[in-house]
């Protein structure tokens, strides 16, 4: 049987992980593996009713409230679908997953950091991703990807993506063996390139 892989994209809003994301798919699909595209929030069923809310939701949502209803959507997420891939020896592409709470919910909003690595260690029961794409654009490129039909945590204004991209940056230096920071302004191709060179050497490595 292969070996399950777990590989996650991050990123602000607009940094193209979605293109790359499929791409990294038919690449893995050629090669004759299994894989799972999925996404937080909102993977299906009860995390699409999380999702619902934490988009669509029009009221006031406090940022614990908000890092709670992440972290629920990630532990039903982890347990349902991404952890039986795994065991199945599937490759698993998951579009937002741990580092997403932390540079949002703790970089941006200033929810306590440590106390989220805590909490998502919870969520995931201690499952981490072998790997992880950040790709890393400028604020401007990010509002004019995103447009102008905005939900609700794009709204949160060019500070907030300031301070979320910051964030994303550090937590790539403090990792550099998992998480991959690559030139989001770069061409379609040569991203995808510079993603499949890496997990060709991650995976000869291994
Ligand atoms: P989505 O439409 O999936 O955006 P994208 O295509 O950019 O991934 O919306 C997910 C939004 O939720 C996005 O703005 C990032 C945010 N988010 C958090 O703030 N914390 C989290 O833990 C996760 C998983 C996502």
């Amino acid at each position: 049987m292969n070996k399950g892989l777990f590989i996650t994209f991050e990123g602000i809003d607009g940094c193209g992980k979605t293109t790359q994301i499929k791409l990294l798919k038919d690449y893995f699909e050629s090669i004759g593996r299994t894989v799972i595209l999925t996404r937080e929030p909102g993977a299906k069923g009860l995390g699409e009713k999380l999702r619902e809310i934490l988009l669509n939701y029009d009221g006031e949502v406090s940022s614990n409230c908000e890092s709670f209803l992440f972290l629920a959507d990630r532990a039903q997420h982890i347990d349902t679908i991404i952890k039986p891939a795994i065991e199945r020896g599937e490759i698993v592409l998951c579009d937002r997953h741990t580092d997403s709470t932390i540079a949002y919910q703790g970089y941006g909003r200033g929810v306590n950091i440590e106390q989220i690595k805590m909490l998502n260690n919870i969520a995931t029961n201690g499952i981490k991703p072998d790997l992880t794409f950040v790709f890393d654009i400028d604020i401007t490129t990010s509002v004019k990807r995103v447009g102008k039909e905005k939900d609700r945590m794009e709204s949160a204004g060019l500070e907030f993506f300031e301070k979320v991209r910051k964030g994303y940056i550090e937590i790539s230096k403090q990792e550099p063996n998992r998480i991959k920071l690559i030139d989001g302004s770069k061409t379609i191709e040569e991203i995808s390139k510079e993603v499949l060179s890496i997990i060709n050497k991650v995976n000869s490595e291994s």
